[in-house]
């Protein structure tokens, strides 16, 4: 497995993630309240994992080789402003599921849209990593350089991240 088999699995993770919350929405709609419990869990994930071990590595070690062969800052600055807003996003939905959870369930529209808001944003972003960054990079690093990242990401997570751990088991 290379670097792009990687961080496609970890996209696919997230997408799942994300599905679950898309199902728990629908449900917490129809009154089957015991969908909280799945929403909180994928939103959980979604804060340790996405923004707490995914971006970082993007942006600490994928994003800088990218542009040590030829991509332009700008194009990767995007990305990094799009992780900041995927984090507000995801803040402000995790706000309301708390509130809603402590039994302010008025907040049941507000915590729909927000559901709402975070997916689309999440699954627009990694369509465009996928679409313009990782299919460029399978002919921008050899396999041999593949492997290397890989390696850096390991030791980011021995570092980092004890989180990660069970996705080589996912
Ligand atoms: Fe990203
Ligand atoms: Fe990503």
């Amino acid at each position: 497995m290379g670097i792009l088999d990687l961080l496609y699995k970890e996209h696919r993770l997230m997408k799942r993630a994300l599905n679950v919350i898309e199902v728990a929405s629908l449900h917490l709609k129809q009154g089957k309240e015991e969908a909280i419990d799945p929403m909180l869990n994928s939103a959980n994930f979604l804060l340790h994992f996405s923004v707490g071990c995914h971006q970082r590595k993007e942006e600490e070690i994928f994003f800088p080789m990218l542009h040590n062969r030829g991509i332009p800052t700008d194009i990767l600055e995007v990305m990094h402003i799009d992780h900041r807003a995927a984090e507000d996003y995801l803040q402000d939905f995790i706000v309301t599921l708390i509130r809603y959870e402590g039994d302010e369930h008025r907040l049941l529209s507000a915590l729909i849209w927000k559901a709402s808001g975070y997916l689309w944003f999440l699954r627009h972003h990694l369509e465009i990593e996928e679409s313009i960054f990782f299919s460029r990079a399978r002919n921008l690093f050899s396999n041999k350089e593949q492997g290397m990242l890989l390696e850096q990401f390991a030791r980011w997570e021995m570092e980092h991240c004890t989180y990660c751990s069970w996705i080589a088991t996912a």
